[in-house]
């Protein structure tokens, strides 16, 4: 539970997106924030205040004249029990209203008086979005301090395609979750590697492994909520972009090699976690091997790059966190691995707690020697790698 203890106002504005605000409700409480929304009068137009009430389990403010608050001054107590507000959807209008510090409804009042900060999701026609006087106002709320998440581009509900659409609820949550994580890598630049590599042997068939990219995405995020810039080569895997991620995305452990090296010497951290082929085929097919070709076809290997052994080798190279996956003596072969391939930090897991799922069995080997870590989701693995490089970074291991 990311947001274990945090309080949160939703405010939702009136838009069609709306209706993913009850998700965004749903989503920030399973990860341990406590929900209050309030809704502007445009906003119960698409859905009701009974929705929020029902999935945030309190009463749902709508004006400022609300007679719960028995001072009257909803907007004020509001705001100041929270740690942040968060806007979703945030409409055209809303944005223009609270750019220019207006307070005609309790959402805008509660904005205006706040002393936490702000985070808003746009959502609207992409020509409302493009109109120089919406850019002007977010612009405007930049300057102020307001964080702008998204808005992202796509296929929207009036059928144009553009700019405005909101994030989804997911992204918005890691946003939130991001803006609440210590900054332990604020202004780093970070390579991650992930996933398996395919190495093919003809077409359509080829060598490739288990991994699901779970890890080393579980990384790229934590690394990028701790602060830091991130980039992500990934073997084909099936996985969402984390938020604010930019990610390359690569086949071949040749592939992910050239990416590699043409990004690492600019890296402040690189971390390896994608199970890379050792070898890949040498005499690769360029059609189809026929079955009735007769006998069976022979497949020459032939050894890939060592990854993170260059990139280790590199003069005046990034810090290199390596990753290890074993069937059996894990410190032992971990270890020697990090000695073979002079990395200051390897993180070893076995073979069955690792590869695919959503948990992991991590044990981190430095020159300190061996931390084992509880046994915990993948995201809560990837936080706490991020922090044990974050202090070897800063010396204060
Ligand atoms: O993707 P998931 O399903 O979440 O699974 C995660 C994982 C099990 C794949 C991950 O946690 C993990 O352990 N990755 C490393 C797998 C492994 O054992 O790699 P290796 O022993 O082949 O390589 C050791 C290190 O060198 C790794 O950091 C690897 O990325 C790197 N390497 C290896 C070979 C190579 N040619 N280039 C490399 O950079």
């Amino acid at each position: 539970m990311e947001l274990n203890g945090k309080r949160i106002v939703l405010g939702v504005t009136g838009g069609i997106a709306a209706y993913k605000a009850a998700e965004l409700v749903r989503l920030l409480g399973k990860q341990g924030a406590e929900v209050q929304v309030a809704m502007t009068e445009g906003a119960t137009h698409f859905v009701t205040a009974t929705t929020f009430q029902a999935l945030s389990g309190k009463p749902v403010y709508l004006d400022q004249w609300d007679a719960r608050m028995p001072n009257a001054m909803a907007h004020i107590d509001l705001s100041r029990a929270a740690d942040l507000i968060v806007v979703a959807p945030a409409s055209a209008d809303f944005l223009a209203r609270i750019a220019q510090g207006m307070a005609d409804d309790l959402l805008v009042t509660m904005v205006l008086a706040r002393d936490c900060p702000l985070l808003v999701a746009p959502a609207m026609n992409r020509q409302m979005w493009e109109n120089p006087a919406t850019q002007r106002n977010v612009r405007q709320l930049q300057a102020d301090g307001v964080q702008i998440l998204g808005p992202a581009s796509g296929e929207q509900a009036c059928g144009e395609v553009g700019a405005g659409r909101m994030l989804e609820p997911e992204e918005i949550v890691e946003e939130v979750v991001a803006f609440f994580a210590a900054k332990v890598l604020a202004g780093r630049k970070v390579l991650i590697t992930a996933g398996p590599t395919f190495e093919a042997i003809d077409p359509v068939r080829g060598i490739t492994n288990l991994s699901s990219g779970r890890m080393g995405y579980a990384v790229a995020r934590a690394a990028r909520q701790a602060g830091a810039e991130v980039t992500l080569v990934s073997g084909p895997v099936d996985l969402p972009v984390p938020q604010g991620v930019v990610r390359v995305k690569v086949r071949s452990a040749l592939d992910m090699h050239a990416a590699v090296m043409a990004r690492a010497a600019d890296a402040d951290v690189f971390v390896g976690v994608a199970a890379v082929a050792d070898y890949r085929v040498n005499n690769a097919a360029e059609h189809k091997l026929k079955k009735d070709a007769g006998g069976i076809p022979p497949i020459e290997l032939i050894e890939n790059p060592d990854i993170l052994a260059e990139v280790a080798a590199l003069k005046k190279g990034p810090f290199c966190v390596g990753f290890a996956a074993e069937s059996r003596n894990l410190e032992e072969y971990a270890q020697t691995k990090r000695r073979k391939k002079n990395i200051p930090l390897i993180a070893g897991n076995l073979i069955q707690d690792g590869f695919g799922g959503d948990d992991n069995r991590l044990v981190l080997f430095d020159d300190k020697g061996t931390h084992p870590l509880i046994p915990a989701p993948k995201s809560v693995l990837a936080r706490q790698l991020v922090e044990h490089i974050a202090q070897l970074l800063t010396g204060k291991m």
